[in-house]
């Protein structure tokens, strides 16, 4: 049965221009792009999408470089999307993945822990979470930001 996952290609994946081969690898891995948007996130819409991590000391730093440049929000479909797009960009350190995981998508654009250039729901609850928040027509994320 298909599924739906919120990819994100973060500022240091748009910065470094790898937004075109990780789109490739998306097509080229059996997924489908439903939906597409370029967005500059403010630190309100960083520290809402990031919640959950509120509390984290990199949490300041996450904030502070997800509202760095623009990134490209994606809702991508195929069958066991959510867990596959996980495996595909692999470890959340970028430095580590270079070395276990080195055909990753972040291993091939990321840095490091922080800066590892995508993102990908963790589960069914993320994923609904995170397309609403992007997508929603009613939802407390962007869509909602009417400044
Ligand atoms: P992501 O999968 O988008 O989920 C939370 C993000 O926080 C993560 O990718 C990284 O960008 C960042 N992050 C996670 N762990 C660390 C860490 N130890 N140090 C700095 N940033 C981190």
């Amino acid at each position: 049965e298909k599924e739906r996952t919120l990819a994100l290609i973060k500022p240091d994946g748009i910065c470094g221009n790898f937004a075109n081969q990780i789109k490739q690898v998306i097509s080229q891995s059996g997924f489908v792009i439903i939906h597409e948007m370029m967005v500059q996130l403010d630190v309100r819409n960083a520290t809402l999408f990031y919640s959950e991590h509120s509390a984290k000391s990199f949490f300041p730093n996450l904030v502070e470089y997800m509202t760095s440049g623009p990134v490209v929000v994606m809702v991508i479909e195929k069958t066991n999307a959510i867990a596959d797009w996980r495996a595909l960009i692999g470890p959340t350190d970028a430095g580590k993945a270079k070395v276990s995981h080195p055909n990753s998508i972040r291993a091939m654009c990321g840095s490091n822990s922080e800066r590892n250039c995508v993102h990908g729901s963790d589960s069914p609850q993320s994923a609904a979470r995170e397309i609403s928040f992007f997508f929603g027509e009613i939802s407390p994320g962007i869509m909602e930001h009417d400044e």
